[in-house]
């Protein structure tokens, strides 16, 4: 079977996350190959895509292989014809792709099919034109045609980021669709404890929950941070839209610094760990050079502290996903240097993709890029 996997604005990341959730889910990869923005997946079974999708938050629609392209017209006009009863709406993404799609409508008028061509735009056109239950949002490429099948729930994603009623735009807030990504790149399964000890407003805790996880431990060293993340679990258990969680499991929540969190106080040992820690002070980019120095020179110290702590509570092969920020200063990265002491408390470092131990998510604009690990206990 063959699919296409549409990757979001961090293509790397996205491309690992849809490998370590095949991994989490028993699926085989027979072959993956990157064209354009998109991952071309080979697998052995026929996948769930609508579950797929609702688990990846790196990927932005999903498409199946229907036909092998003969004559490109023929071949798409020919699935067009046989799979849509009603009007034809369809939008087709290819090289060329205005040129074929009035070709293409020009052929099913001649066969006597009411037809409307639509520009192939975003995620928001599929969605806006309904395109999937249409079954018209068309991809020719690798010789093959593809039909897409579900798209990335976008109004659902938003309302979490913006319709919470908790936001602390101070400390920072994790975008929804990278704590998604960063709890799929774990590799935990939902009967797993997952802990993420500098929770803030509570993204982590959410997309947790949203995803089936029945054993939730958040923790960080500010109460507004805790009563901030306790209102949004509570309004996403109690809303009645998209983002409902359909089972809350047991989220349990302490007023604590890392650094003194123990099996004890937390009454269990963790299988992962998931979090954005705390990442100084915002900055402009126009700091001078040693003042952000200093503080990459104290975050390497609480981070370290903070495996210090992880040593204690995780189980043996337990997993870690971690962001590492680094700070943009005139064009020039500064880092934060922990990883040495990271490694020499016994956690191994694993790699994100083939030669790759760490990934970037920066957006365009930011002084602070996210860089995310993983290691293991
Ligand atoms: C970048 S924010 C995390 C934001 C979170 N990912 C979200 O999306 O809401 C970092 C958090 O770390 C907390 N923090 C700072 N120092 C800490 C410490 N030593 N132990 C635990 N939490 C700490 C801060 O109160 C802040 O809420």
């Amino acid at each position: 079977m063959k699919y296409i996997f549409q990757l979001g604005n961090h293509p790397n990341l996205s491309r690992a996350e849809i490998e370590h959730v095949f991994l989490t889910l028993g699926l085989m990869i027979s072959d993956l190959t990157i064209k354009k923005t998109y991952a071309l997946v080979t697998t052995d079974s026929t996948l769930d895509i609508e579950t797929i999708m609702n688990r990846l938050g790196g990927t932005l629609a999903i498409a199946e292989a229907v036909a092998k392209v003969e004559d490109t017209v023929q071949t798409v006009a020919d699935y067009l014809d046989a799979h849509v009863t009603d009007k034809i709406f369809f939008s087709l993404h290819a090289d060329n792709a205005k040129k074929l799609g009035i070709e293409v409508k020009k052929e099913l008028k001649s066969r006597g099919r009411s037809v409307r061509y639509i520009e192939a735009g975003n995620t928001a056109t599929i969605l806006h034109n309904n395109l999937i239950k249409r079954k018209g949002d068309l991809i020719l490429i690798d010789g093959t045609l593809f039909v897409t099948r579900a798209i990335q729930p976008i109004e659902a994603f938003g309302e979490r980021d913006f319709g919470r009623p908790s936001r602390d735009s101070k400390s920072g807030m994790l975008p929804p669709k990278l704590a998604q990504i960063m709890i799929n790149l774990s590799g935990a399964g939902d009967n797993d404890v997952l802990l993420d000890p500098f929770c803030g407003s509570g993204t982590i805790l959410m997309e947790a929950s949203l995803m089936g996880f029945k054993h939730i431990i958040g923790a960080d060293l500010s109460e507004q941070a805790i009563s901030d993340t306790r209102k949004n679990i509570d309004w996403l258990a109690n809303t009645n839209t998209q983002s409902a969680i359909r089972n809350p499991g047991n989220i349990a929540l302490h007023t604590k610094d890392v650094r003194h969190l123990t099996e004890k106080s937390i009454k269990t040992k963790v299988n992962a760990i998931v979090t954005e820690p705390f990442m100084g002070k915002p900055i402009k980019g126009t700091e001078p050079r040693h003042e952000i120095e200093m503080q990459a020179r104290d975050l390497a110290s609480l981070y370290t502290a903070s495996f210090e702590t992880f040593k204690k509570i995780i189980v043996p092969g337990g997993s870690i996903v971690f962001i590492i920020p680094q700070f943009m200063i005139k064009d020039e990265w500064i880092t934060v240097n922990c990883l040495n002491s990271i490694t020499n408390l016994g956690f191994t470092q694993t790699e994100l993709l083939p030669g790759k131990k760490s990934l970037l998510y920066h957006r365009k604009n930011q002084h602070v890029g996210r860089m995310i690990y993983r290691f293991e206990a």
